[in-house]
């Protein structure tokens, strides 16, 4: 007896995320797995499938530019239920914190359908940032059947809110597993500036910005911030592949016009991103993912929020969270590009997010979940 298992998902994190995991319910003979995406993002998604070899058996193609929460939540929701009621899976994975993810989990709630929360229990405790991201992860908590935490911090915030222990599994975070799928092939870089500036051996700043609550002026801020360091630092190259969002755009990317130390460019594909963040003196970014993925790569990383609710990569000395003022930017940016011992360079060599094996124990998790009801 196979378990029908169906993952949903919508954004480039999810799509890097649950990769390995769809990869290893392929190649398990006690998994069908049944992948759908919502299109919440549409090029970056379709850029991480492609990379995976991920062909979706369902894409409802979602996404308008200028979406609104309320558009994005409301069409997931109404758009998977009739995919729940003619694929009747056993389960269904949703990860992390997205719009996509909690209105997944809702519609397969409303069907009583099990649903399997991947990066479970992270906690900024502040529900205004990231916004919307800390409510939509309490949320799938209230109605997740399993809850598969990536360390044991993320576990704590879950007993914490009463959550019985017998749901709640540690497995690291699918994210590493991704990472080291891809960092270890040989992936050269599609824009040639990129490939001249790996030779060069030029310090590279690498920078990435997208959070909805510094949208406006304080993404303003960032871009004038980015400008200012490229003025001080003609030795440092800073490249930004920007977001595809257009207000991220035009927050930041008009300031940086006519610099020739700044290469700003489409979203790499994650093997050329992660062959950038392996060649850079410094990152710089708001992201929640590239966390995760610094202390694998040991770079120091300054991140642009106030908070984290990924506390273990600042414990293990890679990250350090600079909040978003941009004299602090500049500052910061400034003491850790050329400094002799940078964040990261006291780093502890594992990885408090995992070793790559995640999907493994994913997998074993909804084995031992589901072995009484389909005695696998
Ligand atoms: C979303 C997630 C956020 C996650 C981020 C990762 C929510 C509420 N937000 O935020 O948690 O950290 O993704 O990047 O779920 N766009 C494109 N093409 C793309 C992707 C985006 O054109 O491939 C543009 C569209 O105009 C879209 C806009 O970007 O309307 C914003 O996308 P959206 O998913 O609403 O928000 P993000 O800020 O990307
Ligand atoms: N990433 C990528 N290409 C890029 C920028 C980022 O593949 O041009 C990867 C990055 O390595 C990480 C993920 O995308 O795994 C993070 O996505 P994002 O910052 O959009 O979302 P978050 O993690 O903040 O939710």
């Amino acid at each position: 007896m196979t378990l029908k298992i169906m993952t949903v998902y919508g954004t480039r994190p999810e799509a890097i995320k649950v990769a390995p995991v769809i990869k290893a319910l392929e190649e398990s003979p006690d998994f069908e797995s049944v992948t759908v995406v919502t299109g919440q993002h549409r090029e970056m998604l379709d850029q991480v499938n492609e990379l995976f070899g991920i062909v979706p058996d369902h894409d409802m193609n979602i996404m308008s530019h200028g979406q609104t929460l309320a558009q994005i939540f409301a069409r997931v929701l109404a758009g998977l239920d009739p995919i729940l009621e003619k694929e009747k899976p056993a389960a269904l994975i949703v990860q992390g914190d997205t719009s996509t993810s909690t209105a997944a989990a809702l519609a397969a709630f409303y069907r009583q359908i099990p649903v399997v929360h991947l990066e479970a229990g992270l906690r900024s405790r502040n529900i205004m940032s990231p916004f919307p991201e800390e409510a939509n992860r309490k949320l799938t908590t209230q109605i997740a059947a399993l809850h598969l935490a990536p360390t044991e911090t993320s576990r704590a915030n879950l007993l914490a809110e009463g959550i019985d222990p017998t749901t709640i599994v540690v497995t690291g975070n699918t994210v590493i597993d991704a990472l080291l799928m891809t960092v270890s092939k040989d992936v050269a870089f599609t824009d040639p500036r990129l490939e001249h500036l790996a030779v060069s051996g030029r310090r590279i700043l690498l920078v990435t910005t997208h959070r909805r609550e510094n949208w406006g002026g304080t993404m303003e801020g960032v871009g004038r911030a980015l400008a200012r360091i490229a003025r001080a630092f003609p030795d440092v190259e800073i490249v930004l592949p920007a977001h595809r969002n257009p207000v991220v755009r035009d927050a930041v990317l008009p300031q940086l016009d006519g610099f020739n130390n700044v290469t700003v460019t489409e979203p790499l594909p994650y093997g050329e991103f992660a062959r950038l963040m392996s060649l850079s003196a410094v990152i710089l970014t708001d992201s929640g993912g590239v966390q995760e993925e610094a202390p694998s790569l040991n770079k120091p990383v300054l991140v642009m929020r106030e908070n984290t609710e990924r506390p273990e990569a600042v414990a293990a000395g890679v990250v350090r969270l600079i909040g978003v003022d941009e004299e602090r930017i500049v500052t910061e940016v400034g003491t850790q590009i050329h400094a002799r011992r940078p964040v990261g360079a006291s780093a502890r060599s594992r990885n408090p997010y995992g070793d790559g094996q995640s999907s493994k124990v994913v997998l074993d998790a909804l084995r031992r979940s589901f072995r009484e009801a389909f005695s696998l």
